[in-house]
């Protein structure tokens, strides 16, 4: 594994940054801005792989969250796992040689945060992850997969609770390269919710504060199948017919609707995929939000919004164990009985993990500062 070597006397340390589908913009945002803050430190190059690439699913990101137009952008696209990895693969690669990054800064657990890690470690440049040791011990999920590998050759692994570290150590990583700082994405949620607040979302949907429900969906053991699909809808419609159920739908979900219920619409309050401050808006007077997100679990936890997680496991235990999440499984029986007993019961009452304070991202650059720079 490549270790990293100190910049030379007063150069800036030359980062280059990955960021590739939607949850990674939240993530990467505030890396960006912390690198801007010291620009006689460092020499941020922004790259924007292409996965996601619809207006919706990325423009409106970096325009919310005033992240620079990247530097460069690979413009891969969609395709099979295998297909999108390798293009990033390509890409970056060839971009890494002529650009010589002195660090490979990658964030959260898709395809392009793979890609990036092995492209830059087989040319020597050490990399650093940013949410590393998340276990969902779901080898099924490819996330699982991305996180494994990327963690398994990454110098730096920047955590966001505590398990991630027990995680890391028991796989092996010497405990000198893990550090924990909290959540980059809980930086970005602390830093929007006035401006969130401010676009009065609820209202614009005809809602009341704490009087509907949040519903995304996007996770292959939900949407692949049209019998899941369709049961899952059942359930969920009658939610909605106590309490408006909002569901910004993800391109990959549209695709699934569309192919698998032909012209039966669920009966929600569908809406295309939302910008960041208008979901964020949304979040924060919620009764309940049902997902299979990764980052929303943790979102609901920092706000203190009830969370129904529409999967059988997650990698981030701390919004169980501290926070306001519940795993419910996939089965549509069992997600009735959970929403049934939430409408029930007061709301719970969670508490924000450690460092979930909005200062994640100085911590890291401030490692990577002490680690690399020469001044
Ligand atoms: C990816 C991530 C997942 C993350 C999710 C959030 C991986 C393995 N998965 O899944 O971890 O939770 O992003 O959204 O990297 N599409 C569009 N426009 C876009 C992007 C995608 O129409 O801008 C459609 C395409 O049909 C594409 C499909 O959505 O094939 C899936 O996109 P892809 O990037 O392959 O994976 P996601 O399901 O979005």
């Amino acid at each position: 594994m490549p270790s990293p070597t100190r910049c030379k006397e007063n150069q800036p340390i030359r980062v280059l940054a990955v960021a590739g589908a939607r949850p990674n913009f939240m993530k990467i945002a505030p890396l960006m801005h912390e690198f801007a803050r010291r620009p006689s430190r460092f020499e941020p190059i922004l790259v924007h792989t292409g996965q996601h690439y619809d207006r919706a699913m990325s423009d409106s990101f970096f325009r919310d969250l005033g992240i620079p137009e990247p530097d460069v952008n690979l413009g891969v696209g969609s395709g099979s796992h295998g297909e999108q990895t390798a293009q990033v693969l390509m890409k970056i690669e060839r971009l890494l040689i002529e650009r010589r990054p002195d660090v490979v800064l990658v964030v959260g657990d898709v395809n392009s945060t793979l890609a990036a890690t092995l492209a830059a470690v087989k040319l020597h440049i050490p990399v650093a992850h940013v949410e590393a040791g998340l276990r969902s011990w779901d080898r099924e999920m490819p996330e699982g997969i991305n996180r494994v590998l990327t963690d398994s050759v990454s110098h730096w692994l920047f955590t966001t609770e505590a398990v991630a570290e027990t995680n890391l150590l028991r796989e092996g990583v010497p405990p000198e390269r893990i550090h924990f700082v909290g959540n980059v994405m809980i930086d970005t949620l602390l830093s929007h919710r006035e401006r969130a607040r401010k676009l009065n979302m609820v209202e614009r949907l005809g809602l009341s504060p704490q009087g509907y429900a949040i519903l995304t969906l996007h996770r292959p053991s939900n949407v692949d199948s049209a019998d899941q699909l369709r049961r899952l809808f059942e359930v969920l419609g009658r939610l909605n017919a106590e309490l408006p159920v909002v569901f910004p739908v993800h391109p990959r979900t549209a695709k699934a609707i569309e192919q698998n219920l032909g012209d039966t619409k669920p009966e929600l309050m569908m809406t295309p995929p939302l910008g960041y401050l208008e979901f964020l808006g949304l979040l924060m007077d919620a009764q309940m939000v049902l997902t299979d997100s990764g980052g929303i679990q943790e979102e609901t936890t920092a706000l203190g919004v009830a969370c129904l997680t529409l999967r059988d496991s997650t990698e981030r235990p701390v919004t169980v164990s501290e926070g306001t999440n519940t795993i419910v499984g996939t089965d549509p029986e069992a997600i009735e009985k959970a929403i049934q007993k939430l409408r029930r019961s007061a709301p719970p009452k969670g508490r924000r993990p450690a460092l979930w304070d909005g200062n994640a991202a100085t911590r890291i650059v401030d490692i990577l500062e002490k680690d690399l720079g020469n001044f």
